[in-house]
């Protein structure tokens, strides 16, 4: 019995209007629906979530949101969407905190934690990302940094919601710049971070601790993460964004970690 789940994850950021999100699922679906060692999730702008929820209906597919409000269930918060409110889309869960939100809309540690709450509150599964700036890569501080960003999180969770929450862990300068962390870099990150839960949570809930590494991840380059002892799946940005191309990666996860 694999202890954890490989989990891949595209996150679409700002793209696709109603129509191309579900004909990206109509596209898709077929391609990975023979898929069951491996759990996939897709993440739409908020207004496209209602029509892929629906278009993925009986499929293996997730859908998850890019961001959730801090507060709630309700509120004078104009603009922001409630944890309540996705789940009644029929979302799975939300991407909290990616460093995109942190960088610029100034998200911090405090309010990346009080939104991981929420979505547990809701039923909604966390996918809570950290990760280092270059300059804090440069400057040596990286460990230090990501797990200060972890503690912060696991302050917020009880010992039975630990072992659940799902941790993506993107180094800043590899998003978007087509410049990988070597899979050495990742496999000392994810090990320090697994080793930071065992000691907020104890062994069993880091065993079960799911921690993807994204940034710049491709089909190319997938197996060489998946295959690593504390890498658990990815969270995919350019590379989700065409149906061809994203099955074509979780195919080579499957593959990598089998
Ligand atoms: P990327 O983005 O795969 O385009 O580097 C990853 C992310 O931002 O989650």
């Amino acid at each position: 019995m694999a202890l954890r789940t490989p989990l891949i994850i595209g996150n679409w950021k700002m793209h696709k209007t109603v129509a191309e999100a579900v004909a990206y699922v109509t596209a898709f679906l077929p391609q990975v629906a023979q898929m069951t060692d491996v759990e996939i999730g897709i993440a739409p702008v908020f207004t496209a979530l209602s029509s892929v929820v629906a278009s993925v209906q009986g499929s293996v597919l997730r859908v998850l949101a890019q961001d959730v409000a801090a507060e709630g269930p309700t509120g004078a918060f104009t603009g922001e969407v409630a944890a309540e409110m996705l789940r009644e889309v029929g979302c799975h869960g939300v991407i909290i905190g990616h460093s995109e939100r942190r960088r610029y809309y100034g998200e911090t540690d405090t309010i990346v934690a009080a939104k991981v709450r929420r979505a547990f509150d809701a039923q909604l599964l966390p996918v809570a990302c950290v990760g280092e700036t270059l300059d804090e890569r440069e400057a040596g501080t990286a460990l230090p940094v990501v797990e200060r960003q972890l503690r912060a999180i696991a302050g917020t969770l009880t010992p039975d919601e630990a072992p659940r929450i799902v941790i993506a862990y993107e180094p800043v300068w590899a998003i978007g710049t087509g410049r990988a962390a070597t899979p050495e870099l990742a496999q000392v990150m994810h090990r320090h971070l697994r080793a930071t839960w065992e000691e907020c949570f104890g062994a069993p809930a880091a065993a079960a601790l799911r921690l993807l590494y994204g940034g710049s991840v491709t089909a190319d380059n997938i197996a060489a993460f998946t295959s690593l002892p504390d890498v658990d799946g990815a969270l995919v940005g350019g590379a989700s964004l065409a149906p061809d191309g994203f099955a074509r990666l979780v195919q080579r996860s499957q593959a990598a970690s089998a």
